[in-house]
């Protein structure tokens, strides 16, 4: 939820941040800045909506330093416009600042800046740390200090990166709840929200974590906590490069990330089974093994599509395992006083692992005791790092806001887990190497499905202006059906439901007609019988059925009105396979209605703010 980036070097830095910003425009998009010092001024340049508006703005622009701050935006306070758009400055133009994140007493500080004559240009709540600090500088402290103290007067969360005019060779960058990196470069430095800023100029980085702050200059740095203690920190290693976060030919990255799928659940599962033990091994637990086999319940929370994968978790793990499990919505878990035991294990799901409601959910389950695990794909990120232990997707960087393939690793992963812990209990081996077998195939199958592309298509065409949809599984594949829906109504903003297929009588058969399209996913399992019966109550009240069946199946062709066919699996991995066509149907849909399908209205990659 908005992206920033700061340069300090000996490069001219327009086109680094620039290009910094397109990378991060995934994570907000109505407006965007930047600010260079220049000459002892800072200049600025703001525009509505997409990169490209900015970038054409800065065309002819003699516009250019070796020291600079950049934003693209995602509103939370203020309208998307220019005005309230980033960089934002104080009454004097003397500071600059880029914020991601929230303040959550800017009106109070707002009332008082006010008071002492800041003149405020913005509807924003970030505009106050421009003139808090201007403020501390006015009354003599240095640049670092003057953000330390304006850390010390703000509530709420914040990713920000400042520049002065009185410290032409100085930028402070500083971190609560909201991510923020360093690229430690030859003589220069990159801030940033997500290495896909900085990967094509440095893979060196520096995680900050909460309450800290970074003090650069352009051969040198230095960091500190909030009570002004130095802090040694180690520099990581980023270990993918710029071909993961480019198109590779794709018009869309939702549409690479959807074809990439058979190779992010190969990374998922590789080296990570145990032949011999029939089991699975993942490396990542292993220092919590035991505190594990011991865990009385399983909490998993999450957001999202990552709630869809927890819900998943839940029937894998009471299944496999035998392990109570229960599924929280991590915004509500956080707020509501859940009951945890120091028995607990609570395991966060999440892509990105810096989703502000997951995070702050992880921290309630840490403070009561439980064990926290973490299923994250972004290495390094905050969730991975303050849980107790986690394993990671291996997904590669997840650019097109509607996860995709983030969703089946994280089944992949959870599948893994499932096995591993069912091996702990009581699944027999013959069992364990079953669900090895059938999770090796699954890239396979996949390519297979790709192969349905050409009915997928015609279904779009058909649906193309469809008001409204429904999906409907049950079992394992009903979260499918949530995971279906959500697609649909992100990118095509076609309103869609997602419901558990015998649901569908206590309510939703009363919207449906000839013109409502029924997803069902029908696949061939123990409750295959019960679905045709709800597929028999569509179509006697003249819906329009498209089913996602199991390959071989006749008797569902008299039934729906157009069937897809997805490979025979295990029935706890038919959500892998059954989201593909899904997945498919709704990128389709979109391209034909002209939405733009990586960067849906309103929406961000990260949720970074509650
Ligand atoms: O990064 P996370 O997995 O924690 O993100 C959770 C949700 O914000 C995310 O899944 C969101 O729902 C996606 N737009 C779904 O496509």
């Amino acid at each position: 939820m908005c992206g920033i980036v700061g340069y300090i070097g000996k490069k001219n830095s327009k086109c680094l941040l620039m290009e910094g910003l397109k990378r991060l425009e995934y994570r907000g998009y109505d407006s965007s800045g930047i600010a260079m010092l220049n000459d002892g001024h800072i200049i600025c340049c703001k525009a509505v909506g997409k990169i490209s508006n900015l970038e054409s703005k800065l065309q002819n622009a003699d516009f250019d330093s070796n020291i600079g701050i950049a934003h693209t935006r995602w509103a939370t306070h203020g309208e998307p416009n220019e005005v309230n758009a980033h960089p934002h400055t104080d009454s004097k133009n003397q500071v600059a600042v880029v914020h991601n994140g929230i303040i959550e007493n800017y009106a109070e500080l707002k009332k008082d800046l006010q008071k002492k004559g800041c003149v405020f240009k913005s509807a924003t709540d970030s505009e106050v740390l421009a003139h808090l600090i201007a403020m501390f500088i006015d009354e003599g402290c240095g640049l670092e200090e003057a953000v330390r103290r304006t850390m010390e007067q703000i509530e709420g969360t914040y990713g920000m990166a400042v520049i002065c005019v009185k410290y032409p060779n100085k930028m402070v960058a500083a971190r609560n709840g909201s991510p923020l990196i360093v690229g430690l470069g030859d003589d220069e430095f990159i801030v940033a929200s997500d290495a896909s800023a900085v990967v094509e100029h440095t893979r060196q980085i520096i995680y900050l974590n909460d309450h800290e702050l970074i003090t650069l200059n352009s051969q040198d740095y230095i960091i500190k906590t909030i009570q002004d203690i130095h802090v040694h920190k180690s520099v990581d290693n980023i270990d993918w490069d710029l071909g993961k976060i480019e198109k590779a030919g794709y018009p869309h990255f939702m549409l690479k990330e959807i074809f990439e799928q058979p190779e992010s659940i190969h990374n998922a599962m590789r080296g990570r089974f145990d032949d011999e033990e029939c089991t699975a091994h993942l490396g990542g637990l292993q220092k919590v093994k035991d505190r594990l086999r011991k865990t009385k319940r399983i909490i998993i929370s999450a957001c999202g599509t990552s709630w869809h994968s927890a819900l998943i978790g839940e029937y894998l793990f009471e299944d496999l395992a035998q392990i109570p499990t229960e599924v929280e919505y991590a915004s509500e878990f956080r707020y509501r006083n859940p009951i945890i035991y120091e028995d607990d294990t609570v395991l966060l799901i999440t892509q990105s692992g810096e989703t502000a409601d997951t995070l702050a959910a992880l921290r309630e389950a840490k403070r009561k005791g439980a064990l926290t695990l973490a299923i994250c794909n972004v290495v390094g990120s905050t969730i991975a790092r303050e849980s107790d232990a986690g394993v990671y997707l291996h997904a590669g960087p997840e650019i097109g806001v509607a996860s995709t393939k983030a969703f089946t690793s994280q089944l992949t992963v959870l599948s893994l887990a499932a096995l591993m812990l069912g091996r702990m209990h009581n699944m027999s081996p013959v069992q364990g190497e079953r669900i090895i077998t059938a999770l090796r195939n699954l890239p396979f199958q996949i390519e297979q499905i790709f192969k349905a592309d050409k009915i997928i298509k015609e279904i779009a065409e058909r649906f193309t202006y469809a008001q409204n949809f429904l999906y409907l599984g049950r079992g394992y594949n009903f979260p499918a059906a949530l995971e279906g829906a959500l697609k649909l109504k992100e990118i095509s903003y076609i309103h869609a439901e997602g419901y558990p297929a015998a649901e569908m009588k206590h309510g939703p058969i009363a919207l449906i007609n000839e013109s409502m399209p029924v997803v069902f996913i029908a696949t061939q399992d123990a409750i295959y019988d019960k679905v045709i019966s709800n597929i028999e109550e569509v179509k006697a009240r003249k819906g329009y059925v498209i089913a996602i069946a199991t390959e071989g199946d006749e008797k569902i062709s008299q039934k729906a009105d157009k069937v897809i066919y997805i490979p025979d699996t295990l029935p706890f991995l038919v959500p892998i396979l059954s989201v593909i066509p899904l997945q498919l149907l709704a990128y389709y849909i979109a391209i034909l209605k002209g939405c733009n399908v990586d960067q849906p209205r309103n929406l961000a990659k990260s949720v970074t703010v509650e």
